[in-house]
């Protein structure tokens, strides 16, 4: 199969920090239930994980939002859950409650029982996914593939879904280290071996989404969730191929982002993980986190999701304040716009809209501004 060469090729140059016309701009669940035609297929498909499973289906509402709006990323749709389902522990969403397992780990033996799945087997309708939508794409824009942390996915899989007191995992913690030790390990060998499959399936550019990690302490947060996702991002395969004008191809960079919800205070630590790029939740100021994270690594965020339930004109002006406070974008200092967690349901797609031109409005105006350093 040959693939098209990239037109757009924005966000991933301000992920590695190379000067940009625009900033780039993609929205946190962009394919989501805010848009009446993802409701549709979803309900084509009978069930969340049977969309998720068919590759066609997953292509088709991966692209809605690309049709819509100028954005300069597509992200795989798939979830999380999808590794921890592999793994035996049976995943389903109930209606109105989110994602349950029918069999949480709550005993020794069936942690110690776990294996990193191999992902061209039991996900392989996940690489069968990214291998259609990098084809359908045609070089339109760059197809993240992402991973939970192998914090964030223990959470789950100890809860067994969602919490607000993490007590499962917490008793773990404080009680079995040892057994949650071992759990992260086998998570973090999935997670880098799932990550590398999606970049051999034509993945351009990868995510870790650190959900959880905010709820920890900080020197929990070091053990238990960054020291796991440190491991996977030394693990990920640095390079693909990637097709250039008239035949053949070249060897690209495949930059890695990583997102810890609540990570305002441990931007310094995340940032030396060996990422390229630190996602921003809209509780830090991106000033703040430009000053101090510097030109190590490009920043992603950070609009509060629900910024978007204001009025057009409102939009705007929240989408400039946040741009304004990440400053000029210049070589060294990548910023890709994006919310500070995934959109709402209940955002209107015009607000999506709004955004989208604001930020590419702005971004113009910015650069305008200021003369082009080298
Ligand atoms: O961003 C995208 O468009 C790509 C697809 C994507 C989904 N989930 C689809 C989805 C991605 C990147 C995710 C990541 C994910 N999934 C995370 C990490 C990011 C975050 O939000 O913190 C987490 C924690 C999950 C687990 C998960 N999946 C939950 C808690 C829920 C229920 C909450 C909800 O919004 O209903 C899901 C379901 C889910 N995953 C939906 C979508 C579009 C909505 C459910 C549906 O269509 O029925």
């Amino acid at each position: 199969m040959s693939l098209a060469p990239l037109r757009n090729d924005t966000f991933l140059r301000a992920l590695l920090r190379q000067p940009t016309d625009h900033t780039p701009v993609w929205l946190m669940r962009q394919a989501g239930r805010y848009l009446p035609e993802y409701c549709a297929t979803r309900a084509r498909a009978g069930s969340f994980m049977a969309l998720a499973q068919t590759p066609e289906l997953a292509c088709e509402v991966t692209l809605q939002p690309l049709e819509r709006y100028a954005l300069d990323a597509a992200i795989l749709f798939s979830d999380i859950l999808t590794v921890p389902d592999a793994m035996g522990l049976g995943l389903h969403f109930v209606e109105g409650e989110g994602p349950r397992f029918e069999r949480p780990l709550r005993d020794e033996a069936s942690i110690l029982a776990l294996a990193a799945p191999d992902p061209n087997q039991s996900l392989r309708y996940v690489m069968d996914a990214v291998r259609t939508i990098r084809s359908a794409l045609a070089g339109r824009v760059p197809l993240i593939g992402f991973s939970g942390s192998p914090w964030t996915l223990a959470v789950y899989m100890i809860e067994g879904g969602g919490t607000s007191d993490f007590r499962q995992v917490k008793t773990m913690l404080y009680r079995r280290p040892d057994l949650l030790r071992h759990l992260l390990a086998v998570l973090t060998q999935a997670v880098a071996d799932y990550l590398n499959a999606q970049i051999e399936a034509g993945a351009q550019a990868v995510m870790i989404f650190d959900t959880w990690g905010g709820v920890l302490s900080t020197s929990h947060y070091q053990r238990f969730s960054l020291a796991p996702m440190q491991q996977v991002v030394a693990q990920l395969q640095r390079e693909c191929d990637e097709p250039v004008e008239g035949a053949g191809h070249r060897r690209a960079r495949v930059p890695s982002i990583a997102f810890t919800k609540g990570g305002g205070q441990w931007l310094e630590q995340i940032a030396g993980s060996g990422v390229d790029a630190v996602g921003i939740d809209w509780t830090t100021e991106l000033g703040d986190a430009r000053a101090r994270i510097g030109s190590r690594c490009a920043l992603q965020g950070n609009l509060d999701p629900l910024a978007l339930m204001g009025e057009d004109a409102q939009i705007r002006a929240e989408v400039a304040r946040v741009m304004e406070s990440f400053g000029v974008p210049q070589a060294g200092f990548g910023h890709v716009f994006n919310l500070g967690h995934g959109i709402s349901q209940f955002t209107r797609p015009d607000a999506v809209q709004a955004l989208v031109e604001a930020v590419h409005e702005y971004g113009r105006k910015q650069r305008a501004s200021t003369p082009a350093r080298a």
